[in-house]
Order: structure tokens, then C-alpha cells, then sequence
């Protein structure tokens, strides 16, 4: 399918280089026709590859902190100005835990930090949404997408503080939905994705093996940041104008699994090779 996203304008929070989620996004979305404008923290800009990225899809960036309401004011009001009126669709592909990059574990959090990860990896959410509804900068029928995992329904060893965000993050959808549906016929919604190998990914301790359990677990193995990509368009399209308030599960089947014939197999292997240090 082509030009899914032909004469649509959005704003892309969250590309940092090319492994990043938002950055096939970013490729997708202009492969399909879209215009858009690219965020992330001076941080990042200065360390990450965004600049390839916005020549390569003809994009402005416009720096912001995403927990600061005033530099996400900027990015609405300098995306609608840079692309020329409201936008129509946004991705928040936004999420760091000092816990996690410390290896700080779940019952010793450290508080500072937990309330960092909150709102960077949640909090921020709702601020792009409130900044983006006082700012009436979303066309109706534009679509809002957020990043999320499974985490946030189910305990996964070693996830960390980031579950709790992702739990905030999926409810902020359904709360903000309501409210943007009923107003303005915006759409909010998550997507649950599989493990992928990105820089945030990576930061979670043990992600191969993680990565290599939802694999075999699946029925459909894991889906990349590709897949991704091409599900992401479509709800930033006009062919989803009914969906919102919705955890979407884009994971090959993993959430709605219990055990599968291929990690059976794993786990009797692992009696046979007498694995002392498999916790
Ligand atoms: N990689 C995975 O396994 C996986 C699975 C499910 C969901 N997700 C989610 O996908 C999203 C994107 O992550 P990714 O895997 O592409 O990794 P990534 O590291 O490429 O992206 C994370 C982004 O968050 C940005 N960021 C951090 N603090 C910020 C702040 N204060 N303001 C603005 N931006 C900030 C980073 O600069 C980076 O661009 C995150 O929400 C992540 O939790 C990742």
C-alpha cells in the first residue's frame, strides 16, 4: 500500500539513531507520504545520528526536554509553523530509568530516580497531550501513539521501575482518550511491543535471553522495529479512525500465551544440561 499518510503532518518524539523505534517510524511515515517534525533532548541531538535522519526525510528538529511543559509547548508551536497549520498525528517514543541504568533493583529503588523514570517515561505523556489540547494543535480524527510493553499487565524479571511507567503510560491513554475522543475526535492509544534490540532496549539486563523466550513463545516470533513501523502507520492513517483508549499488542502473539511446543523444548533442554545458574 502507498501513500497511506499523503498530505498528513505529525510530530516524532524519540529518535535517537538508527536502532531507535521512532527512527523507522520517522522512515516509514515519510516513505508514506507524510510531513513531519523530529524532537528528542540537546542531549541526545548531540550525541545521537538525528540530523541524518531529518535530511534523509526532509524534517526540521526542534529540541525538548519532554518533562518540561514550556520546550513541548515549542515543539507544537514551531511544528505548526514549520509545517503549516495543526498537525495529525504524534509519537511518543519516550522512556529512560536511572533505576534500571544503575542496576538498582525493584525493592531498594532509588526515589529521586523513580520519580524521574515516572515522568520521563510516563508523565510526559500526558504533558504532550495537554500542551498539544490547549494548544488545539491535533486535527480531528489525528491520531496519538505511545510506546509501550507488556510490563505493564504482567511481572517480567529485571524491568524494573519501567513497569510502573508503562502502567501510567497505558492509563494516561485511556483517561486522555476520553476526554480527546469526546472533544476533539483525537485518538490516544499504545502499542505493546516485542523486546527489541534498541538503546533503551539493551539497557534491560538479560534482553538476550528475554528477547530469545518471547521468540519461542510466539507464534509468530517477536516483532521488530520494522513491523512496528509499518503497524505505527496505520494508526497514524485514516483506515483506524475508531481506534483509541487501546493497549494494542504488537508481539506475534506472545501476550496471549502461556507455554509454547518450542520453549517447552528450551526448558526441558536446560534439566538435561543441569543449569545450576538459571535463576
Ligand atoms: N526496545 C524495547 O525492547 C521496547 C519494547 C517496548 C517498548 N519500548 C519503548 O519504546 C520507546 C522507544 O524506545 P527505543 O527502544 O526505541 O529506544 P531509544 O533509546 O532509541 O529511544 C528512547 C528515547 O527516549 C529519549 N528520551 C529520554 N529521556 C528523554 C527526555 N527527558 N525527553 C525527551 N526524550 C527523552 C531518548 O533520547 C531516546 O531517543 C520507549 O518508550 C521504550 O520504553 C521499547
Amino acid at each position: 500500500m502507498e501513500n497511506l499518510l499523503k498530505g498528513k503532518k505529525g510530530i516524532i518524539f524519540g529518535a535517537l539513531d538508527e536502532k531507535s523505534m521512532a527512527w523507522k517510524i520517522a522512515e516509514k511515515a515519510h516513505e508514506q507520504g507524510a510531513i513531519f517534525t523530529l524532537s528528542n533532548t540537546p542531549v541526545a541531538l548531540r550525541f545521537g545520528q538525528l540530523d541524518e535522519l531529518a535530511k534523509k526525510t526532509g524534517s526540521e528538529i526542534i529540541p525538548a526536554d519532554a518533562t518540561k511543559v514550556s520546550d513541548i509547548q515549542n515543539v507544537f508551536e514551531k511544528s505548526m509553523d514549520i509545517l503549516g497549520g495543526k498537525v495529525d498525528f504524534v509519537l511518543h517514543s519516550i522512556g529512560m530509568s536511572l533505576n534500571v541504568r544503575k542496576k538498582i533493583p525493584y525493592p531498594e529503588l532509588n526515589y529521586d530516580y523513580y520519580v524521574k523514570t515516572l515522568d520521563i517515561s510516563a508523565i510526559s505523556f500526558h504533558k504532550v497531550l495537554q500542551v498539544a489540547f490547549k494548544l488545539d494543535a491535533i486535527n480531528e480524527w489525528g491520531s496519538v501513539v505511545a510506546l509501550s510493553y507488556i510490563a505493564a499487565q504482567r511481572t517480567l524479571f529485571r524491568y524494573n521501575d519501567m513497569a510502573d511507567a508503562k502502567a501510567l503510560l497505558e492509563s494516561i491513554a485511556r483517561s486522555f482518550g476520553y476526554i480527546y475522543g469526546r472533544e476533539r475526535k483525537v485518538r490516544v492509544n499504545t502499542i505493546s511491543q516485542s523486546p527489541t534490540m534498541t538503546t533503551a532496549g539493551s539497557g534491560v539486563a538479560g534482553i538476550d535471553a528475554l528477547m530469545d523466550f518471547t521468540e519461542r513463545m510466539s507464534p509468530l516470533g517477536n516483532a521488530d522495529a520494522k513491523d512496528l513501523a509499518d503497524f505505527t502507520v496505520t494508526l497514524f492513517s485514516d483506515l483506524t479512525r475508531k481506534i483509541t483508549m487501546q493497549n494494542l499488542f504488537h508481539d506475534g502473539g506472545f501476550a496471549s500465551m502461556g507455554m509454547s511446543k518450542r520453549a517447552m523444548l528450551q526448558y526441558k533442554q536446560s534439566f538435561e544440561n543441569n543449569c545450576e545458574d538459571c535463576e
